[in-house]
């Protein structure tokens, strides 16, 4: 311990405490629209966990803009109608597209109104506001020479819904046993498709999607798919068949002017972005302030080809596009055919709609793929909700450490500020005592960090960090054997108090757009307003500094019980372990 100390430079590890306000508003940036979007899902089969995570990636960085003060903000999420994926999934239902369509769009809408997504606007691409902005984005890129008559054949991929090179084929048998070929990146099987169509003429456009990436080096977003959307583009682009026969085709959006073709169910799905925000008319207030969350599945998509369509079609290509890997469940891939899907309502049930919001957004990393099992939710939900951030909760606020349920006092000569980087001997605060708070101070900028680089997850293990020291200090001082009757001992009772609630509220606001419930119910028992629960002009133990603290002597909130219950294992669990 000793030897350890004696380690430590002098000066350096006590950095003043950074007052939260001023770097949250560094961080924050000049007020302006952002419009945060989700992929719209195929209603060919039911919401799963990936589609969820999508869509609160999207939805903890909208909140977090809110929470900022960042400007004005949509979110935009909704399903994909059309295609022969589509056809085909209603004709094996004995039902027809529509009915297909009404029925799992509902299901997605109803599962992420469930998830608390705070979306602002849910697109179906069957409405007629998305026909009319599909037609008039067709016209605009056949107006502008990006079009032409040409014959395709090739490999198609149903599932995908594209054409595939012979590079990404393998060699594979079919369920009779035939020869085949099959999809290398999905494992699907492909079909030899031959027919006359409108060509877009995307090979074109790789110098300028070349150009655009060098010169917006953050636009895909982690790196690693920034290079590799790069790497793609060293070799030559093929152009892109962008419709189908309608004979063939019949339920998809029909190409203007011509009722033979029906418009290829990628340009009509990308075009969703833009009929969101009113296109043709409006969107030019918002575009191109766009921020498109994808997984990796759907890169080439929206990397190379909507860039290029937005080029072709005179607008610039999106602001942002943040890409993220896959969930697999037991380490498999999660696919209908292994019978693996999990459903999100079930989890949200099983553990909770925080407990499971809390659980994708902390273990998911969007640069690797992330395994799902239900074990891992149940420990890191209990260990990092209910444990360090519920018991801190409860222990700081029992009745019997704080009789009176106010926000407690801090007293400086207790805890006396940090004299040119040195701790004092003078008070009773310990050098990890400093080092807490500045931790804390430091937590509001760190997160702002990760939610700026696409990285909620690291976010959130920098809060859990924090909340773990604040149970270390509450733990060395053990305040529940101090004596209240004794002045001295209850100055510094009530400062270790104030010093933990203060961090809690901390911790609260800037959990907010993960668990917001759970954070909502932390900061009602800390007696903290709504508009006190902003990350604008957040101060963090203003006491510290000399500063009046607003909450000080403030009555609590009502103690509404554990502030989250832990988690039982299901039982199908249990018996297993039973009969180990
Ligand atoms: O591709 N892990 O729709 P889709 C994480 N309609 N995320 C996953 C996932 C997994 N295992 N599986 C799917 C489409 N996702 C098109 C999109 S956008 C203009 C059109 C998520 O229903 C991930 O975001 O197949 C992936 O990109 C999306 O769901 C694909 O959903
Ligand atoms: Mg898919």
């Amino acid at each position: 311990m000793v030897a350890a100390t004696m380690l430590r430079p002098p000066c350096c590890r006590f950095l003043p405490p950074r007052r939260a306000s001023s770097s949250a508003a560094a961080a924050a940036g000049p007020a302006r629209r952002l419009l945060l979007s989700t992929p719209i899902f195929y209603a060919n089969g039911p919401p799963h966990i990936g589609h969820l995570y999508s869509a609160l990636l999207a939805d903890a960085l909208h909140r977090y803009r809110g929470l900022r003060g960042a400007g004005p903000g949509r979110l935009s999420t909704g399903t994909d109608e059309h295609g022969l994926k589509i056809q085909q999934a209603a004709a094996a239902a004995g039902t027809s597209p529509p009915e297909l369509c009404e029925r799992i769009s509902a299901l997605f809408r109803h599962a992420l109104t469930q998830a608390a997504v705070s979306f602002t606007d849910f697109i179906r691409t069957s409405e007629p506001r998305h026909r009319r902005a599909v037609q008039h984005f067709w016209g605009r890129l056949r107006d502008g020479g990006a079009l032409y008559r040409g014959s395709y054949e090739g490999w198609y991929c149903t599932p995908e819904e594209c054409f595939l090179p012979g590079s990404q084929l393998a060699d594979s048998r079919d369920a009779q046993g035939r020869p085949c070929k099959v999809s290398l990146e999905s494992g699907h099987q492909v079909h030899w498709t031959r027919e006359d169509n409108y060509m877009f003429k995307l090979s074109t456009f790789r110098e300028p999607l070349r150009r655009w990436l060098q010169d917006n080096p953050e636009a895909i977003c982690p790196q690693s798919f920034h290079q590799r959307v790069l790497h793609w583009l060293e070799e030559e682009l093929p152009d892109l068949s962008v419709s189908r026969e309608r004979s063939r085709l019949p339920w998809g959006i029909p190409v203007p002017g011509d009722s033979t073709q029906t418009i290829y169910v990628w340009v009509d799905a990308l075009v969703n972005y833009l009929s969101v925000l009113g296109y043709p008319e409006t969107h030019g207030e918002w575009w191109p302030a766009a921020h498109h969350v994808v997984g990796k599945d759907i890169l080439k998509f929206h990397a190379l080809y909507w860039p290029a369509l937005l080029l072709a079609a005179g607008l610039a290509p999106p602001e942002k596009i943040l890409v993220h890997s896959h969930w697999t469940v037991h380490g498999q891939k999660m696919s209908k055919s292994l019978g693996n899907v999990i459903d999100p309502m079930a989890c949200m049930q099983q553990f909770t709609l925080d407990g499971f919001r809390y659980f994708l957004l902390r273990q998911g990393v969007p640069e690797r793929d992330c395994d799902y099992y239900e074990e891992k939710v149940v420990k890191v939900v209990n260990s990092e909700l209910a444990d360090a951030l519920g018991g801190l909760l409860n222990r700081s606020t029992a009745l019997s450490i704080n009789p009176t349920s106010t926000y407690p006092c801090f007293s400086e000569s207790c805890f006396p500020k940090l004299d040119d980087g040195v701790p004092r001997t003078d008070g009773r605060a310990s050098a990890e005592d400093y080092e807490l708070v500045a931790s804390v101070a430091s937590l509001p900028l760190q997160v702002a960090t990760a939610f700026e680089a696409f990285q909620i997850y690291k976010a959130l293990e920098c809060i859990t960090l924090c909340v773990r020291q604040t149970n270390g200090f509450f733990q060395r001082h053990q305040p529940w054997k101090l004596n209240r009757d004794d002045p001295s001992e209850q100055l510094w009772l009530d400062t270790i108090l104030h010093v933990t609630l203060e961090c809690l509220r901390i911790f609260g606001t800037l959990l907010q757009p993960v668990v917001p419930h759970t954070a909502d119910r932390l900061l009602s028992r800390l007696a903290v307003r709504p508009e006190e629960r902003t990350l604008v002009g957040l101060t963090f133990l203003p006491r510290y500094h000399g500063q009046p603290c607003p909450f000080e002597g403030r009555l609590l909130g009502p103690s509404t019980g554990l502030l989250f219950q832990k988690l039982e294992k299901s039982l199908q669990h249990q018996t297993g372990t039973q009969k180990l």
